[in-house]
This record gives structure tokens, sequence and C-alpha cells, in this order.
């Protein structure tokens, strides 16, 4: 509750303070102070979300916010919990929202997006997913859409012995080791260009207000690319189930081409362009 009354302090005053705190301390653009709002919640021992805010001088701020989040939960707060692994903008873990824009933290430049005017760095865990700790989020139910729309390669002339999975219409199917190579034409390879690079951090699912309202059924953007990459891949043989697996109104057709997907993608791709293809196949197959 204190905490609460901190910060509803703090939210009121923001730019004063950080007016007050550089004429007091007679800052200049060199020696910059930076506020950074962070959401915190302990489901063991909060009520509710709440924001914490940690004011770092140039000494304590780093490039990259990733980095900055390392200092903080170092020296201020130990308790502070946030994905990461890779740290080179691969393995998506570190996606979060930062000043309102779903993004990497690892590859998040603190310097190209606030001025010495506005040093405000407002760090919030991924939109509408339920927290777990801080700005750590339940991935389950977008790792299991992403598990029911098969994303691998099957051929069927291998469907002959022991090894199974379970294709998207739940249908028990088995099939054995590869024997040959999956050859493709240079042309066909390039057709995954822009689809093969999304790392699934969710920035873009979790930025779709479609997501936001119906995501126990909506697949998301980030979901939909991933079967596009499939569909259209020249060596999968499964094209047909897929088809008949996306086309549903809830599962593909609840885009409404906010497009909010697009611009917040850290890696430039474009889910809505994709998902405009599989409605585009779609409707040539059902003519
Ligand atoms: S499409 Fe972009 S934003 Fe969406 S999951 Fe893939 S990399 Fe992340
Ligand atoms: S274009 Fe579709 S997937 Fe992208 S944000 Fe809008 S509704 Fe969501
Ligand atoms: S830590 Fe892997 S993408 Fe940021």
């Amino acid at each position: 509750m204190l905490n609460q009354k901190i910060n509803n302090f703090f939210d009121q005053l923001k730019l004063n303070k950080l007016n007050f705190l550089k004429t007091k301390f007679n800052l200049d653009e060199k020696n910059n102070i930076i506020c950074y709002r962070i959401l915190k919640y302990d489901p063991t021992r909060d009520e509710r979300p709440w924001v914490q805010v940690f004011f770092l001088n140039n000494n304590e701020h780093l490039p990259m916010l990733l980095d900055t989040l390392f200092y903080i939960k170092d020296n201020k707060d130990p308790s502070l919990s946030f994905r990461r692994s890779c740290r080179e903008g691969i393995c998506g873990s570190c996606a979060m929202n930062i000043n309102g824009v779903n993004n990497l933290a690892c590859t998040y430049k603190v310097d190209e997006h606030i001025s010495y005017i506005k040093s405000f760095v407002n760090i919030y865990p991924l939109p509408h997913m339920l927290i777990v700790k801080d700005l750590i989020i339940n991935m389950k139910h977008f790792y299991n859409q992403y598990k029911s729309i098969n994303p691998f390669l099957i051929k069927k002339y291998n469907i002959l012995s022991n090894i199974g999975y379970r294709n998207t219409l739940n249908v028990q199917i088995l099939v054995s080791r590869p024997t040959i190579e999956n050859i493709q034409t240079k042309k066909d390879r390039k057709l995954l260009d822009g689809l093969y690079e999304c790392i699934l951090c969710a920035c873009c699912s979790t930025s779709c207000p479609s997501y936001w309202w119906s995501s126990n059924k909506y697949l998301g953007p980030a979901v939909l690319l991933q079967s596009y990459r499939w569909l259209i891949d020249s060596r999968d043989e499964d094209f047909k189930n897929r088809i008949l697996f996306l086309d549903d109104i809830y599962k593909l057709h609840r885009c409404h081409t906010i497009l909010n997907c697009i611009r917040c993608c850290p890696k430039k791709l474009s889910p809505a362009t994709a998902i405009a293809n599989i409605k585009q196949i779609i409707n040539i197959c059902s003519i």
C-alpha cells in the first residue's frame, strides 16, 4: 500500500521530480539522470502489480536496456525478475513493453529513444498476458498454439513405420526417419525469407487487439506467420490439412488488419502480410 502511494506520488510529479533533481545537482546533458519506471509484481506477496521507480545517472545507465536491467538487479533491487538468454536478439526471451511499444530489451538502445528533456523509460511486461513475476509472463498458451500448427516438415512418403506425430486435424500419423535429403530450389527457398527469421518473441501477438480479446481461439500474428512459413515450404506435403486447420472463423479470420503486429516486430517482419496471404490461398482453394 505504501509502495502504491509512493508510486502515485512519483506518477503525479514525473517531470517535475526530474527537473528538480537536475537543478539541485546542477546536472547537464553529459550527466543526465534517467528515470526507469518498472512494473513489479510478486503474486505471493503483492495484492496487485505496482510500479517501482529507479533514478540512474549516466555512469549507471548502460547503452542497452537489458544491461541496465542487470545493473538495477545487481545494485538496486535483487528481486527484479526478467527473462533473457542470448543477449543478441535471437532467443526472443527478453521481449517486454518499453515506453509503450513491445520490443527486445537486449537490442533496445536507450539513448536512441530518450532525450535530456524526456528522460523516462517505462518498462512493463508484454501486454494482456498473465504475469508470473515482474516482467516475466506466462507463455504456455502461446507455445501450445504454436505446437498446434505442427511447426515442422511433414513428408507423406515417410508415413511408414513407428515414429509418430499428431497432425493438425488431431489424426495420429506414423512416420519413419527420413532416408533422403529434402532438397529445395533456390527460388522456393527464397519464399521463406521474411518468415524463417521469426524468433517467437510474441511482441506482435501481444500487441494485437484481436489477440487481446480472443487469444483463447485466435492464433495471433506470430503463430499465423509460422503457419504460413510451413504452408508455402515447397518440401512440405501436408498442405491440405494445414489449410483445413487454419480456415476457421476464430483461428485466422479474427485478424482485422489493424497492423500493430508490423509496427512492433523487432525483426522487421510482416505477420499481417503472411495472414493476408493465407486468406488469399484459402479463397483460391475454395473457388
Ligand atoms: S513475427 Fe516478429 S514480433 Fe512476431 S514473434 Fe516473430 S519476431 Fe517476434
Ligand atoms: S494485422 Fe491482424 S494480426 Fe496484425 S495486429 Fe492487426 S489484427 Fe492483429
Ligand atoms: S536475450 Fe535473447 S532476444 Fe534478448
